[in-house]
């Protein structure tokens, strides 16, 4: 199924809402960015920064208008590196690949428009779905055993430009 990214903008903080319903989902989803309970102040500051020129951030539609998924880009434009993040599919709208069609569009504009060279990103080791998800987008694993973050593994996975 396509998918398209259109911008996360101050309509979509209620979906965001919607689709992380617990603090460990929260934690699955953005680390350690957020305090539980999300609230619609903590997304309203994820938004303003992602109107500055160091965040992206999209929300995904599916063919039928329907959002369906979330991820950001954070850029560091001198060393033209970035780091992936807040990926999330709604839990309604997961097992479908729409997460790899959604990665497959970030990656296209991250290496593309925004001339990236490298992305890297963290995920908990034992998050099968994403670890799956990012070595299938090709990401690698570091060999250094990852940092603990809250008691959890913490896999440092990057990503080069071809
Ligand atoms: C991770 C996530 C984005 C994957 O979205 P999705 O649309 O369900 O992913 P896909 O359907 O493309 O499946 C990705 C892979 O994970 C596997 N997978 C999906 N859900 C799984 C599950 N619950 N258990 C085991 N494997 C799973 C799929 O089989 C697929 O593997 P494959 O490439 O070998 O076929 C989604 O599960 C999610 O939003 N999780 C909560 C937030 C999160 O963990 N974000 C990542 C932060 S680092």
């Amino acid at each position: 199924m396509t998918v398209d990214l259109r911008p996360f903008t101050g309509d979509d903080i209620a979906l965001l809402l919607s689709w992380v319903g617990s603090s460990s989902a929260m934690r699955l989803w953005a680390g350690d960015a957020f305090r539980w309970p999300l609230d619609e102040a903590q997304l309203a500051a994820y938004l303003a920064e992602t109107r500055t020129p160091g965040r992206r951030s999209w929300t995904t539609w599916d063919g039928r208008g329907q959002a369906v998924g979330h991820a950001s880009l954070r850029v560091d434009f001198p060393a033209r590196s970035g780091r992936l993040g807040r990926v999330l599919i709604a839990p309604q709208a997961r097992r479908r690949g729409l997460a790899g069609e959604m990665l497959r569009q970030v990656l296209e504009v991250a290496f593309g428009d925004v001339g990236l060279r490298r992305l890297e990103l963290g995920v908990y080791s034992d998050n099968v779905a994403a670890v799956r998800l990012y070595e299938r987008m090709g990401f690698v694993a570091d060999d250094q055993p990852g940092a603990d973050e809250c008691r959890q593994r913490v896999v440092h996975m990057t990503l080069d430009a071809q």
